[in-house]
C-alpha cells in the first residue's frame, strides 16, 4: 500500500517518512500515540502541550458516578443542616447559587478542551447504576465528545456474585449505553476474566466499538508499623506491557472492533510491540506523568526510526504482523511459551 507522508507535530519532531496514521474507533488520527485517562488530560495546559507534542488524541479522566453521587449527598447534607437549626429561616440555607457540581465541572473542561484542541478528544466515564451510566453518557456525547470509553473497574469481591454474574451484568451495560450514543464507544477492561477471549468477543457483539487493554488495578498494601491499608500510587514500568499484548495479540483480527493498549507503554519499541501485536493505538500516561508531555515527541521520533530502519512503510503495513494469526508459532502467546520460558531461564542460570 502507498502511504503519503503524515505532517509533523507543530513543535514536535521533523516530518517522518514514514506513514503514521491510524484509525481508532472508526476516528482518522495523525499517528498511533494517545494520551489515556490521567493527570494531564484534565489541564488545558497540559492538553495543548500534548498537542504540541504531537499526540494524536486524548481520552480526558473518568467521571465517576460515585463522585457525583457522594457530592449530592454533601450538598442534601447541608441543607438538612440550615433547616434544622431554624425550620423558617431559608436564608441559612447555604447559597448554592454559583455551585458547579462535579457533572457540570466535566463538561466545561470537555467544551473547553474541544475548543483547546484539533485532536479528537475522547471522554470516559465510570458509572455505579445503570440509569447513571446512560445519563452521564448522553451528557457526555451532547457536550461534544468525539467517543466515549467506559471504566469497568471492578473488583468482584462478593462471594456470593459469579463470575458469569458480573460479565453479563457488563454486557448488559455496555449494550444499554452503545443504544443510546451515536458516538463510538470504547470499553477499557482488566485482564481478569476466565476466558478473556470470549469475554472480549461478547463486549463486541455488545456494542463495542473498540477495547482498551487493560485497566491498571492498583493494589493495597499494608504497612505493618501503622497497621493501615496504604493505597500509594506505583506507576508503571514498560515490563508490564507483556500482559496487554499478548491479548492484543490473540485478540488482533478475531474480533471486529478497534485495539487500543494502555499499560506500561514508555518508549517508541513499546509503541512498534503494541502495533506489531495488532493495536490500532498505544496510549501513554505514567510515560508522560514521568517525562512530561513532550515525551511523546520522542516516543514518536524512536517509533519512526525503527519503523524506517525494519522497512516498513507505514503504520497499517506493520500493524499484526506479529499477531498471533500470523506467527510461526501461534502457541508461543498461549501455554507453550510457559514452559520454553522457564527452561530458557534456568539453563541460563547456570
Ligand atoms: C494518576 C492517574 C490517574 C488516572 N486516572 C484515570 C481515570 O480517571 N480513568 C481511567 O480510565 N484511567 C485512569 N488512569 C489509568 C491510565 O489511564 C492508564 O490506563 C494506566 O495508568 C496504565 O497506563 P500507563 O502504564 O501508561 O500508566 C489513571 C492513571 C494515573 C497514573
Amino acid at each position: 500500500m502507498t502511504a503519503e507522508p503524515t505532517t509533523g507535530p507543530t513543535t514536535g519532531p521533523a516530518a517522518p517518512a514514514f506513514d503514521l496514521s491510524t484509525t481508532y474507533l472508526g476516528l482518522s488520527l495523525r499517528s498511533p500515540l494517545v494520551a489515556s485517562s490521567g493527570p494531564l488530560t484534565a489541564r488545558i495546559d497540559s492538553l495543548r502541550a500534548l498537542e504540541q507534542a504531537g499526540v494524536a488524541a486524548v481520552v480526558l479522566p473518568s467521571l465517576f458516578e460515585e463522585q457525583i453521587e457522594h457530592e449530592d449527598m454533601q450538598a442534601a447534607g447541608l441543607g438538612d443542616l440550615g433547616a434544622d437549626s431554624n425550620p423558617e429561616a431559608t436564608s441559612y440555607f447555604p447559597d448554592l447559587g454559583d455551585y458547579e457540581s462535579v457533572v457540570d465541572r466535566y463538561l466545561r473542561h470537555l467544551a473547553e478542551a474541544k475548543k483547546a484542541l484539533s485532536i479528537p478528544v475522547m471522554a470516559s466515564l465510570n458509572g455505579e447504576t445503570s440509569g447513571g451510566w446512560v445519563r452521564y453518557a448522553r451528557l457526555l456525547e451532547n457536550a461534544g465528545a468525539d467517543a466515549l470509553e467506559l471504566n469497568l473497574y471492578g473488583i468482584a469481591a462478593d462471594l456470593d456474585v459469579t463470575g458469569r454474574d458480573v460479565e453479563d451484568e457488563q454486557l448488559e451495560l455496555v449494550a444499554l449505553v452503545k443504544a443510546s450514543l451515536s458516538i463510538p464507544l470504547a470499553v477499557k477492561i482488566g485482564p481478569n476474566y476466565s476466558a478473556m477471549g470470549h469475554q472480549a468477543a461478547r463486549f463486541v457483539d455488545a456494542g463495542a466499538d473498540g477495547l482498551v487493554l487493560f485497566n491498571r488495578f492498583y493494589q493495597p498494601d499494608i504497612d505493618p508499623q501503622t497497621r493501615k491499608v496504604s493505597a500509594a500510587l506505583i506507576l508503571s514500568s514498560s515490563a508490564e506491557l507483556r500482559l496487554p499484548l499478548r491479548w492484543t495479540a490473540i485478540l488482533s483480527g478475531r474480533v471486529e472492533a478497534s485495539l487500543a493498549v494502555t499499560t506500561g507503554v514508555h518508549t517508541g519499541a513499546d509503541a512498534a510491540r503494541c502495533l506489531l501485536a495488532g493495536a490500532d493505538v498505544a496510549m501513554m500516561t505514567s510515560a508522560l506523568l514521568e517525562k512530561g508531555a513532550g515525551h511523546v515527541a520522542t516516543v514518536e521520533n524512536e517509533l519512526v526510526g525503527w519503523a524506517v530502519e525494519s522497512g516498513f512503510e507505514s503504520v497499517n503495513q506493520l500493524r499484526g504482523s506479529v499477531s498471533q494469526r500470523h506467527v510461526e508459532d501461534p502457541a508461543a502467546f498461549e501455554r507453550a511459551n510457559y514452559m520454553a520460558a522457564l527452561t530458557g531461564f534456568t539453563s541460563s542460570f547456570r
